[in-house]
């Protein structure tokens, strides 16, 4: 894999953080056993997770038109027929996110 140091770790748990890598968006998302990456866009009609979403523990929901994901694995829970998120690969190392982009 092909890691990129993206950040500082410094951030709330449990709260979106939007970035660009490439000229593209994502969030990235820390939790208890380290952190999650996502394009920045809901997989139904492509808002800004990170204006639109919000978060529980296990919980993404697109408050555009009510799609929730599961935190983790990105997959469609309910709501509006749509494709799931892809999760991209990240860590937290040395007190930065690192994500590998395809
Ligand atoms: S754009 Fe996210 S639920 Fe429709």
């Amino acid at each position: 894999m092909n890691w990129r140091q993206v950040c500082s770790a410094e951030f709330p748990k449990f709260e979106m953080k939007a970035i660009e890598l490439d000229d593209k968006p994502y969030i990235l998302i820390r939790h208890d056993e380290g952190c999650l990456c996502y394009f920045d866009r809901c997989s139904h009609q492509d808002v800004k997770l990170s204006e639109f979403g919000s978060l529980t523990d296990k919980i993404l929901v697109c408050f555009a038109h009510g799609v929730e994901f599961d935190l983790t694995s990105g997959q469609r829970l309910s709501g509006p027929q749509c494709g799931n998120l892809s999760p991209i690969p990240c860590k937290v190392e040395g007190g930065d996110i690192w994500v590998s982009l395809p």
